[in-house]
């Protein structure tokens, strides 16, 4: 069996130069079926806001949420790292709220590690985890956290905006991350900024420069409704196989074509007994029942 990745592995990568494949799961099947094929993290990302619970936004993913998708996650997983995503307010009020939350998808989900959104704001927060022991990943670039102040936009275009994200990776890189989420940051940025620091980048709509990628899996499987995002690739369209599948089904019940007797079991040898005991309750049913008919009881004995 292959070593289990953690957050000094994911360093070790860098150190050789190696990329490091991360992609989202929310549920035992898929995360085993991940990990068997050799994903490097899982990440059980606040986008289940979006992909499994339908919501506009990953604002109202509560730590609940999280905690109860990191059980079923890490349940499944044997070789990846289990990184678990800080919702919005999980982390922000303080870094002692930040540290028992953290502490809880450790602790009751079984994570490894935890993601948070956020650059020079977040540094000491990180900083008090990463002292715990708690290993951190950081996110900077398009932070859907917090969308109504910055949009669905591509972050960093200007000389301005570039040196700000190069502030917040060194900040998260000084403060303790054990890696940095790049997401919908320009190509040549992100390529700079992985260079400088001594720690992976993951980029998500940010280019090859980085050291590794991540995408949510319902979008690279085809499993989201809407068009697909420009950063997106389709590696499988699994939505309409599903839909097929249900089509299928639903055409061959109606046709009387499932199931077949291959999906049956038969009653062999003791079958007139059977049908004649069903008969008898029938019969009983209907009040025609005679003094001498002895009726099998369907918990045991006779009566
Ligand atoms: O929530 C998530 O899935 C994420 C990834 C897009 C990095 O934060």
């Amino acid at each position: 069996m292959a070593k289990r990745m953690t957050a000094r592995g994911f360093l070790e990568r860098k150190e050789r130069g190696e990329k490091i494949a991360m992609l989202t799961a929310y549920d035992y099947p898929t995360a085993r079926l991940l990990d068997a094929a050799g994903i490097d993290a899982i990440l059980i990302g606040d986008s289940l806001g979006n992909v499994v619970q339908g919501q506009g936004t990953t604002l109202p993913v509560t730590l609940e949420d999280i905690v109860y998708h990191t059980k079923m996650v890490e349940r499944a997983v044997q070789q990846a790292l289990v990184v678990a995503d800080m919702p919005f307010l999980t982390f922000q009020v303080s870094a002692e709220q930040a540290l028992r939350n953290a502490g809880r998808l450790l602790q009751e989900g079984g994570a490894q590690a935890v993601k948070l959104e956020g650059g020079v704001d977040v540094a000491l927060t990180v900083q008090r985890l990463v002292r715990t022991g708690i290993p951190v990943m950081g996110h900077i670039g398009l932070t859907p956290q917090s969308v109504h102040a910055l949009g669905f936009r591509v972050q960093g275009r200007t000389a301005q905006a570039a040196a700000r994200l190069m502030e917040d990776a060194f900040a998260l890189e000084q403060a303790g991350a054990f890696a940095v989420v790049l997401e919908l940051v320009p190509a040549e940025v992100s390529a700079e900024i992985s260079r400088r620091l001594h720690v992976p980048t993951i980029g998500i709509g940010s280019g090859a420069g980085c050291d590794g990628q991540v995408l949510v899996l319902h979008d690279m499987i085809g499993l989201n409704e809407g068009g697909m995002l420009k950063h997106t690739h389709r590696y499988a369209e699994v939505g309409q196989a599903i839909r097929d599948a249900a089509e299928a089904y639903a055409s061959d019940v109606r046709a009387s074509l499932f199931p077949s007797s291959d999906h049956a079991t038969s009653l062999g040898p003791s079958e007139p007994d059977v049908l004649a005991a069903m008969r008898r309750v029938e019969k009983r049913h209907q009040g025609q029942a005679s003094d001498d008919d002895v009726e099998i009881n369907p918990y045991g004995g006779s009566r």
